[in-house]
């Protein structure tokens, strides 16, 4: 029953509104999700099987900026973006804090001449400064907290070359706000001998979406947790601000589309400067 949620640590009660029940099953996260091991050897073999599709583009949008390097990405995992923008010439190094993504990118042509440094982007440090760093596919959502998405604003602020460039593209929260209840289930993938179904709850109160991504087929069930921080372009702004950077640009994608109410997503950049009038 959907008011009466079959939690037994959040049973319903005369003192215990529906409205506190879905309260209290709201704030419950995945259980056991660890977002240092979310993407482990499992994860990382299945990554490069279906890629967005926006490679080509996001690499264009990097080259420009980068204007020479060199090139910092946080999260670099298998390398989809870093490789080739690699390829083009630019020095690109990288964070990284899961040992089976880096083992991927490894593997790859030119993945050994990259540069990996393992560790926490909210605060690992790495030798040098950059003309661009970048944190693409929404991996800024990664960290669970304000506090850890502030800290590592101030680690890549820490890490700019005078007239360094912070790029970020992350979804917009906005999907979050048309949910029913706050929770969804999109049907992935229906084939006729598997079903992957995305299954999401979001809490208002944190702008934590807790998620798992379910395929069922003859195998048996594979489970696909993963948790995020949703954040709006504003508060990414004051994030930016905290660290001591400013917004340069902010588009809708890699081609400089122009960003509005309407736009899912964002591509925004930060450097230490006022932008120039
Ligand atoms: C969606 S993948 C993006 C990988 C790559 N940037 C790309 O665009 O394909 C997210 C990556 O972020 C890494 N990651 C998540 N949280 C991290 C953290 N706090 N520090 C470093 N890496 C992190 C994961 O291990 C994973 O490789």
């Amino acid at each position: 029953m959907r008011d009466q949620p079959g939690n037994p640590d959040v049973a319903a009660s005369p003192g215990n509104s529906v409205a506190t029940v879905r309260s209290s099953v709201r704030q419950c996260r995945v259980r056991n999700f660890d977002p240092k091991t979310s993407f482990g050897a499992d994860a990382a073999s299945r990554y490069d099987d279906t890629l967005r599709g926006d490679e080509p583009e996001t690499v264009a949008c990097l080259n420009e900026l980068a204007r020479g390097g060199p090139v910092l990405e946080l999260a670099i995992g298998t390398g989809r973006i870093g490789l080739p923008l690699a390829a083009t010439g630019l020095r690109v190094d990288g964070i990284e804090q899961s040992d089976a993504m880096v083992a991927r990118l490894r593997a790859k042509p030119g993945g050994a001449e990259i540069a990996v440094t393992m560790g926490d982007m909210a605060d690992v440090s790495v030798l040098g400064n950059y003309r661009l760093i970048y944190l693409v596919y929404n991996t800024l959502l990664n960290l669970l907290t304000q506090d850890d998405q502030v800290r590592c604003f101030e680690n890549v602020a820490s890490h700019l070359t005078d007239g360094g460039l912070f790029l970020v593209e992350a979804a917009t929260p906005d999907s979050m706000y048309a949910l029913r209840e706050d929770q969804y289930v999109d049907a992935e993938v229906v084939a006729t001998d598997a079903v992957t179904l995305d299954v999401g709850r979001y809490d208002r109160a944190t702008q934590v979406l807790d998620e798992c991504h379910m395929t069922m087929s003859a195998d048996g069930i594979r489970f696909g947790p993963i948790v995020t921080r949703y954040v709006w372009p504003s508060e990414m702004d004051l994030m930016a601000r905290i660290a001591g950077l400013r917004l340069h640009s902010r588009w809708a994608g890699w081609q400089h589309e122009p960003f509005d109410s309407r736009s899912v997503r964002h591509v925004s950049v930060y450097g230490r400067s006022p932008p120039s009038p």
